[in-house]
């Protein structure tokens, strides 16, 4: 089994907020992410899919369609976005964390990948440079 990894990167805003809660409460909890007026990171996405070398091309998967892929159903949709607003696969009522982020962004990619070929492996979502989340696509 080898494995491939591609990168994409995009840009957005958000805001971690819980109504029910206080304002201090939210602060208390979220920090600068729970900011009123937004926010924007620089994201950086890395996809690694798996699978076993075609004997011709030598491929687990065409990297440039990999890259079209994720751009195509995943990053195009999310840069420059507002994340609590604007994208139709993140739930209004869900916290756009970078933890929440990535197990979306897999049920986004999965289908696409395995239609071409290859069985996605692990995601990695990197938020800030201290922060980032890795999903392996367990429950
Ligand atoms: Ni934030």
């Amino acid at each position: 089994m080898v494995y491939l990894t591609r990168i994409e990167r995009f840009n957005a805003a958000h805001k971690l907020w819980v109504t029910e809660w206080s304002d201090e409460k939210n602060v208390e909890i979220f920090g600068k992410c729970s900011n009123k007026n937004w926010h924007g990171h620089n994201y950086k996405l890395y996809v690694t899919v798996k699978g076993k070398p075609h004997p011709l091309t030598g491929f687990i998967i065409d990297a440039k369609k990999l890259g079209k892929i994720i751009r195509d159903t995943v990053t195009d949709k999310l840069d420059h976005s507002n994340l609590n607003l604007d994208v139709d696969f993140i739930p209004q009522h869900l916290q756009p964390t970078t933890e929440n982020l990535v197990i979306l962004i897999w049920q986004q990619l999965e289908p696409h990948i395995l239609a071409e070929g290859a069985q996605l492996h692990y995601l990695k979502l990197v938020e800030t440079e201290t922060i980032y989340a890795e999903y392996y696509g367990e429950a």
